[in-house]
């Protein structure tokens, strides 16, 4: 059975990430992250109300990825429930995320680049040490905000020998402009765009740092999910018309990175499953990235 761990899976690409995995993949055993029980509970039913037979290969985990506490005791309730030896866990999917830039740069960073790093501390003595796979559901916005940064910036948070410490010290960076606002943050959605920079960053510093382990970074693609949907509204338009996607066309990149064969690791990969730049744009379909 290869055990996975999936956060911010009560909903949204998370659960349609659980739903795909145990619907094509018999040999998977999902662990369902929610950070609440009732909403997580409520999403596991949804599951098995489609196939009562998953009972066997899903379970519920409470999980808020930005409680060093919450991150902990999870890790300590797989230990519990599944032992430590052999390793109990075969993925992690870094998947909970929040989309909206005016809760603040600070709050973003700390769900969407410190949750993963918080994870990942606690986790990866979980994983098998052979086999194991990390992805970090990231987004397009990460390379559209390096795209349009400086080339220190851009060099910083692609260079393949980055240190978290690095990364850490250039958020500490941000929080400051942010705080002095001494800077144009270019629109509601940079601030997420810098946590995912940062996160795509992390993904390449750990898979340095882990190098039995396949850990890398995806986007899901534009998809109608909770946090995309107010986009729509403040547009006036369908999700549909914005060219967003359903939740289960959002699960290819994360399916292949956890179940298919990439070369690799410590790379950004497009919702097309094609490996893709860190500092800009590549549409589905255009060539693969092969720096
Ligand atoms: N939708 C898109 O077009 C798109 C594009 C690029 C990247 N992404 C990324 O895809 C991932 C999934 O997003 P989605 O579109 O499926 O959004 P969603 O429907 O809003 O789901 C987000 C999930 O993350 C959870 N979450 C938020 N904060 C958390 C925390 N502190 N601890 C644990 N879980 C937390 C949410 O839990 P609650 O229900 O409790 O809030 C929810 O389960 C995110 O990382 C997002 O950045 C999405």
């Amino acid at each position: 059975m290869k055990r996975i761990l999936i956060t911010g899976a009560n909903k949204g690409i998370g659960l349609a990430t659980v739903a795909k995995l145990l619907g094509s993949y018999d040999e998977t055993f999902l662990l369902l992250g929610s950070r609440d029980s009732k909403k997580g509970q409520q999403a596991l039913n949804s599951l098995l109300d489609i196939q009562p037979e998953w009972k066997d290969r899903l379970d519920l985990i409470q999980i808020d990825v930005e409680q060093d506490l919450s991150v902990n005791s999870a890790a300590e309730e797989v230990v519990t429930k599944f032992g430590k030896t052999p390793s109990p866990l075969y993925a992690i999917v870094n998947n909970a995320g929040i989309g909206d830039s005016m809760l603040g740069l600070n709050k973003v960073l700390q769900v969407n680049t410190f949750g993963p790093k918080r994870v990942c501390d606690a986790f990866l003595p979980l994983l098998n040490p052979s086999i194991g796979r990390v992805v970090n559901v990231t987004s397009a916005s990460g390379p559209l905000y390096l795209a349009g940064s400086s080339n220190e910036t851009k060099k910083l948070l692609t260079n393949p020998e980055v240190s978290w410490t690095e990364i850490e010290k250039f958020m500490s960076e941000c929080l400051k402009l942010e705080s002095e606002r001494t800077t144009d943050w270019g629109g509601d959605w940079s601030a997420y765009g810098i946590s995912k920079a940062c996160t795509n960053a992390y993904s390449i510093y750990l898979a340095k740092k882990n190098p039995n382990l396949t850990i890398n970074a995806c986007t899901p693609g534009f998809i109608e999910t909770d946090l995309t949907r107010p986009m729509a509204e403040s547009n006036g338009k369908t999700p549909a018309e914005m060219g967003m996607k359903s939740p289960e066309e959002g699960v290819s990149a994360s399916v292949f990175l956890l179940m298919g064969n990439p070369s690799g690791s410590g790379h950004y990969y497009g919702s097309d499953c094609v490996r893709s730049p860190l500092d800009k744009y590549r549409s589905p379909g255009d060539p693969p990235y092969t720096g």
